[in-house]
């Protein structure tokens, strides 16, 4: 994870599995999150807690510019402020009632979520189209193991025996989203290998995992 001292970035998913007007749950340093996305397009990152009565709020729903808690339908702002109480139609809720939140950058199809304030905003990757994510149950040791390439600078680690593969790995609790890139360029039959490809890294990665546990 691309980091500073002020801060880091959390590649928690790809654009293309954040629809407009869904939520779904991410992890980041920071901790867990709603990660929505409103009608018109733009990409939020909510505290997963919502300030009512601690329902998750990545269990909830997005209408138009809002994120509304499955619960009572308390509803917030991408800017964390609570915009509607069902419950008292006619309340303007007060400043104080709000969830946290965390900047978020999208670029490249990657969407990245800040833990702090990074100085810096979240890599390029303009050469590598993101193509899907998996979860593994293993740590990025046994994940750079299993590629055969230790990660770079920037998080990525390259995929030895097909170096045209990329996999951008976020640390979770107790296991590893990856992202699977390939270079710019490829065609469709090589974005089903990188996938069959990462499936038998995943294999490999957890039996290592398993060997060192
Ligand atoms: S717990 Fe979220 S609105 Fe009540």
């Amino acid at each position: 994870m691309p980091s500073d001292t002020a801060g880091s970035w959390t590649p928690v998913a790809l654009s293309a599995d954040l629809p407009p007007a869904t939520v779904i749950p991410a992890w980041t340093p920071a901790g867990s999150i709603a990660l929505w996305r409103s009608q018109s397009g733009r990409a939020s990152a909510s505290s997963d807690r919502c300030p009512h009565r601690g329902m998750r709020l990545s269990h909830g729903f997005v209408r138009g510019e809002a994120l509304s808690c499955i619960y009572h339908g308390w509803s917030y702002s991408p800017a964390g402020g609570c915009v509607r109480i069902p419950a008292h139609p006619d309340l303007v809720p007060p400043d104080t009632i709000r969830v946290a939140v965390q900047r978020v950058e999208e670029s490249d199809g990657i969407v990245w979520v800040a833990a702090g304030e990074p100085a810096m905003p979240p890599p390029r990757l303009d050469h590598l189209v993101p193509i899907r994510s998996l979860t593994l149950d293993a740590d990025i040791t046994a994940i750079e193991a299993a590629a055969g390439e230790k990660a770079d600078a920037g998080g990525l680690i390259q995929v030895a025996d097909c170096p045209w593969v990329r996999l951008l790995p976020a640390a979770q609790i107790a296991c590893t989203l990856i992202h699977v890139l390939v270079e710019r360029g490829r065609g469709v039959a090589d974005r089903v290998t990188a996938s069959r490809i990462a499936e038998a890294l995943r294999r490999r990665a957890e039996t290592r995992q398993k060997d060192v546990s």
